[in-house]
């Protein structure tokens, strides 16, 4: 069943604990972060892989050294050890997101901030630019992100992220929200984390209702630090 987990990433992680924290995941992840040049990028990245950490821990009773995680061509990670248990990974602004399931799935949460809108006859289809355009200028910045969300949880459940064209997929919204492509639906979840951040999720399950879980980012902190179990090198 689907479950979304949202970690606020308001608490100061601070270098030491970064460092501390960043042993309890692979070294090639590690390394691949650290080239990210400032403190305040990395962490939605460190904090996300252990967050998934967690997550298996908690539902499998699986202890961290015994995580693994294989990558699809387009960089979809996904857990090795256990089919049936299926992961996506978001953040945006402050939050950082992962939606759990039986079966493929994917997330995006964004930051409503100011973007121009011209990008919308890249990604948008006319429909979708005539809802768009028949908007209220006010609410113009929501509805592009609302659209966006959904059609990048779509990319991320099927794993091609942005390789596919986003003009091509238009969500459809009657009991529930739903997208035909190759002959099989694909249901989704939208809701407000709080009134800057929107997130969506898509799934191969339909989805009635999805209460958002929220975790707070000591309990990863003290979770890693009590579980004495490190996977990068020291
Ligand atoms: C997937 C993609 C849309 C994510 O964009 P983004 O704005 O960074 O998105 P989000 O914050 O929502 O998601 C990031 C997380 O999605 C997951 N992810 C990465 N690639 C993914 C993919 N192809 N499908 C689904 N999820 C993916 C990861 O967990 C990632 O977290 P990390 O960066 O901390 O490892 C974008 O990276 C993309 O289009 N990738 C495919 C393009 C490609 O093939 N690149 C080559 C990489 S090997």
């Amino acid at each position: 069943m689907l479950e979304v987990y949202c970690l606020k990433l308001d608490k100061k992680i601070n270098e030491n604990m970064y460092n501390q924290m960043s042993y309890y995941i692979s070294n090639d992840k590690i390394v691949r972060i650290n080239k990210i040049k400032r403190l305040k990028d990395r962490i939605p990245h460190l904090v996300g892989d252990i967050l998934v950490r967690y997550l298996i821990h908690i539902k499998l009773g699986i202890p961290n050294d015994r995580i693994e995680f294989k990558y699809n061509e387009n960089g979809k990670p996904s857990f090795l050890n256990f089919e049936n248990f299926h992961f996506n990974l978001s953040h945006s602004g402050e939050y950082v997101v992962c939606a759990i399931d039986d079966c493929d799935i994917g997330i995006d949460v964004e930051k409503i901030k100011e973007i121009d809108l011209s990008i919308v006859r890249v990604v948008f289809t006319d429909h979708e630019i005539w809802k768009l355009e028949k908007e209220v200028i006010e609410n113009r910045q929501r509805l592009f992100y609302s659209i966006w969300t959904l059609k990048e949880s779509f990319v991320k459940k099927i794993g091609v992220g942005l390789t596919f064209p986003l003009k091509k997929i238009e969500i459809q919204q009657k009991d529930q929200l739903t997208f035909l492509h190759n002959n099989k639906i694909h249901y989704f979840y939208q809701t407000n984390v709080d009134h800057e951040h929107i997130l969506s999720v898509c799934s191969g399950n339909p989805i009635s209702n999805c209460p958002i879980k929220h975790i707070d980012v000591m309990e990863l902190y003290n979770w890693v630090t009590n579980n004495h179990i490190y996977l990068a090198k020291q």
